[in-house]
């Protein structure tokens, strides 16, 4: 059983930095980290992180415009995959997205990303859609899916 999510505090922005950049292909970096973690700058991004005896091994990033929302980023340690840690953030993030009002929720990803995209397929994402060329890659760019679902029906 996956340990509960909990609202990530300024304080957790190194940590988050750390794992983003031991698992995402494009790290974020601190400042990017910070932005989304000061509530001050009207950005009404949220993260949500899990921590396993102590140490933060999974990460979200979301936020709610208007009656839609977006996932930004989610990431987990490469020690904790499969144990359904990612399903989990993800659940959780629509789950507060949902209270919130949110009626639809969008979300990129790199085509070759088979895991992310399972992930998603699997909380009742479906592609909609191809943005050419969005993300650098090591062979040049790489095209990202889109992925959406409704979220009212729950
Ligand atoms: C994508 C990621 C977050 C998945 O995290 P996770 O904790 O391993 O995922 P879960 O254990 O919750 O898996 C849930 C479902 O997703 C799918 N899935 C996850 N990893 C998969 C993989 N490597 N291959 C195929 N399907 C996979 C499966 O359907 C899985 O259910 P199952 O284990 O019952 O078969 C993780 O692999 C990761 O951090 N990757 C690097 C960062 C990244 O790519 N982020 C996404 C940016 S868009």
């Amino acid at each position: 059983m996956p340990p509960r999510p909990r609202a990530a505090q300024p304080c957790d922005a190194a940590a988050l930095e750390a794992l983003d950049a031991a698992v995402n292909p494009s790290p974020w970096g601190r400042r990017r980290f910070d932005t989304a973690l000061d509530g001050e700058r009207g950005l009404d991004e949220e993260v949500l992180v899990l921590e396993e005896r102590g140490q933060l091994v999974g990460y979200i990033v979301f936020a709610r415009v208007l009656d839609e929302c977006s996932i930004y980023n989610v990431g987990v340690s490469g020690l904790c995959r499969r144990r359904g840690f990612g399903a989990c953030l993800v659940d959780e993030a629509l789950a507060r997205l949902r209270e919130r009002g949110c009626r639809r929720c969008l979300l990129e990803v790199r085509v070759s990303n088979r895991a992310a995209r399972e992930l998603y397929a699997s909380r009742g994402f479906r592609p909609d859609g191809v943005r050419k060329n969005y993300y650098p890659g090591a062979d040049g760019r790489e095209d990202a899916l889109l992925m959406s679902r409704e979220l009212r029906n729950e």
